[in-house]
């Protein structure tokens, strides 16, 4: 039987939820006087002040927050294992002071969740992973603490928990994006203790970019999602290079959301304006260019998800990280639901997943299997 992992499914705990119905600005949590669902506003294009509180953001249910009902999810598409994250925009928008007891308290309750569940789907821990249900989960990180080394040292306790295998983490660092030197502390902890680190968009591109706020909220969700989170991704594992943060952290582990934004499709490019940059100074810059290339990179450093939905993308992507072995599957969920409100059905968003590793890799079937789970269970030391 073919064991199969989703590294890319979150959550967003009760306690979260909470903390964010107790805000007014984005990111929050809103309930309707009438019966109808919560509301999540948490993308900036989200809280448009022309559209009624009771309509804006997403209706969000208990996918979001109940663990059972990600499990009845699980069950349903085949899948056997879970790496749980919380969901963007994570705990960026915190206070210093609330930063790191926030991250505490998710961590410890991931880790509890995770333990809860595989006790119960294997009591005495002797079923193989494709045999029964399990969670593992990512952590969450205390970006806007006082001081990085509160960052490092939840990076270090999170080795103690034994369902944590790596962090999540947006595109703000520590509120200047992924190339401030001040990180390098953060990427010195993660590379020591062979962390993986999640890098997953929440702020896309500015509404300008599409034509402005009206323009973007014209069309629901679309343009910052589709567009505008992988190029989010794309600019920030890009800047890293160009900063030479893996030239300093060669061992860095990384797992790009959405096959990498558009890293796969892009690199050759980006890897020719780097080459006719030469060391940046030669155009009035200042910064030496990164030593190790792109392909290079790519090659050692990166794995990227499968979140692509077609062919095309999951081509780009193994072309671009050298073989199927740095491609691991994943679902999103609990965000892109099925429409017609048949949530306890197939989800196309899952489906076309599927269909696309099977039509991409369909007559090797080491391959897919290395996809679907096999690569998850390696990187990650499932058991
Ligand atoms: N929308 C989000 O806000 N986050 C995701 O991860 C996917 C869709
Ligand atoms: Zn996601």
């Amino acid at each position: 039987m073919t064991l199969i992992v989703d590294i890319h499914t979150h959550v967003y705990p009760q306690s979260y939820m909470d903390m964010l119905r107790a805000r007014k600005t984005v990111p929050y949590v809103h309930d309707p006087q009438s019966n109808d669902p919560p509301r999540l506003i948490i993308l900036s294009s989200d809280d448009d002040s022309s559209i009624p509180l009771d309509k804006r953001g997403r209706p969000v249910d208990a996918s979001y927050w109940d663990i059972d009902v990600k499990l009845a999810f699980m069950r349903r598409h085949g899948i056997n294992s879970s790496v749980i994250s919380l969901a963007n925009p994570w705990l960026d928008f915190l206070t210093p002071a609330e930063a790191q007891i926030w991250a505490e308290r998710i961590n410890d309750d991931l880790e509890a969740t995770c333990a809860r569940v595989n006790r119960a789907t294997d009591p005495d821990g002797t079923r193989a992973l494709h045999e029964k249900e399990t969670l593992f989960a990512f952590g969450t990180l205390p970006l806007s603490a006082p001081s990085p080394s509160i960052v490092v040292n939840e990076i270090k306790r999170l080795k103690s928990l034994p369902h944590l295998r790596g962090v999540i983490m947006g595109t703000s660092g520590l509120g200047k994006g992924l190339d401030d030197e001040r990180l390098d502390p953060v990427w010195e902890a993660l590379q020591e203790t062979q962390s993986l680190l999640f890098l997953h968009p929440h702020y896309g591109l500015p509404d300008e970019a599409f034509g402005g706020a009206e323009a973007t909220s014209r069309y629901g969700h679309v343009l910052p999602l589709a567009l505008g989170f992988p190029l989010e991704t794309t600019i920030a594992v890009t800047r890293m290079l160009l900063a030479g943060v893996f030239d300093r952290f060669p061992r860095l582990m990384i797992l790009l959301a959405h096959s990498g934004g558009t890293l796969p499709f892009l690199a050759g490019r980006i890897e020719s304006c780097i080459l006719h940059e030469r060391n940046f100074i030669a155009n009035g810059g200042d910064v030496q260019g990164p030593k190790r290339s792109v392909w290079e990179v790519l090659q050692t450093n990166i794995y990227l998800d499968a979140v692509v939905y077609g062919t095309a993308g999951l081509k780009a992507a193994v072309a671009a990280a050298g073989s199927t072995d740095r491609l691991l599957f994943g679902t999103d969920h609990p965000f892109f639901p099925p429409l017609d409100g048949k949530e306890d059905e197939d989800w196309p968003s899952v489906t076309t997943n599927y269909k696309a590793i099977n039509a991409s890799f369909g007559d090797d079937a080491e391959s897919v299997a290395a996809v679907l789970g096999g690569n998850a269970a390696r990187i990650l030391d499932l058991k």
